[in-house]
């Protein structure tokens, strides 16, 4: 199993979209995968819509038994093959307050090894668990960070995403040096770009910071087809055209596998 995390502590940089499309064309490939939904918003549950979802089976029931109910509970068939999911949604706005009740400081950010550890062999079950992030590093989103495998981390050109990605980072850092842990490798990711966005100041920053070794060698252009399919609850492979985004989609995919 290869856990994947989207993630920047920015919002409507292309977190959801990425995790969706890429989920897709791995579970297209007949690979197993299994998405978390972190956030409240819950759009990629929204966005995997099936019949009779149950928005009361997200993590935040695993979290509040004390790993008491095994995470099989809260895993739900989607409507398409090989992908399953734990939806996001309100019910996680508890679950920081819940995890302060019961776990102590010692153990603030091991909860979600403690539930990966707990479930080890239905994770183990997946050949892949995408994980889809709030535009926020909040401590519930920081116990998964901490041990993924991969952080995809999708930014656009303007400022306030690379701010996203210094927070995401140096909160990260924080944390795994607390910890002792190794740090989780970030890859970079440009997407929604066209061909006149202005990308000298942020290659700036990323030089100066020495993130641009973290780039991915592929962006993701601007395209209809990203919010088109979203609206038609499809994801772009099932759309014929726009083989150019695909092609990219891909690309990003042989760098992550
Ligand atoms: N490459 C792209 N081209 C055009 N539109 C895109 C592209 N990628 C994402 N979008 C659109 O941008 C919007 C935000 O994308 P998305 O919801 O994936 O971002 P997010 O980072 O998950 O946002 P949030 O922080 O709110 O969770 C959506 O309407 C989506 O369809
Ligand atoms: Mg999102």
């Amino acid at each position: 199993m290869k856990m994947i995390s989207f993630c920047n502590k920015k919002g409507g940089v292309g977190k959801t979209t990425l995790c969706k499309n890429v989920a897709y064309k791995l579970a297209d490939d007949n690979k197993k995968v299994l998405l978390i939904d972190l956030d409240t918003q819950a759009s990629l549950s929204y966005l995997l819509q099936y019949e009779n979802i149950d928005m009361s089976k997200s993590l935040h029931k695993i979290i509040a038994s004390d790993c008491e109910i095994p995470i099989n509970k809260v895993i739900q068939p989607t409507k398409y093959k090989n992908i399953d999911i734990i939806v996001g949604g309100e019910t996680l706005r508890k679950t920081l307050s819940i995890m302060r009740e019961i776990y102590d400081n010692h153990n603030w950010y091991l909860v979600g090894l403690q539930v990966y550890k707990k479930n080890v062999d239905i994770f183990d079950s997946y050949d892949y668990v995408l994980i889809d992030y709030p535009p926020t590093t909040d401590d519930l989103s920081l116990n998964w960070l901490i041990f993924s495998d991969l952080i995809i981390v999708p930014t656009n050109c303007d400022s306030t995403s690379f701010k996203g990605i210094l927070d995401l980072n140096n909160n990260l850092e924080l944390i795994i040096t607390e910890l002792k842990r190794n740090k989780p490798i970030l890859k970079i990711v440009f997407n929604n770009i066209s061909d006149n966005d202005n990308r000298t100041k942020i290659m700036k920053w990323l030089n100066k910071y020495d993130f641009s070794k973290l780039l991915s060698n592929v962006e993701i252009k601007t395209s209809e087809v990203f919010t088109t399919s979203n609206n038609d609850f499809i994801s772009i492979w099932e759309n014929p055209y726009y083989w150019r985004q695909k092609q990219a989609y891909k690309e990003l995919i042989k760098e992550i596998k």
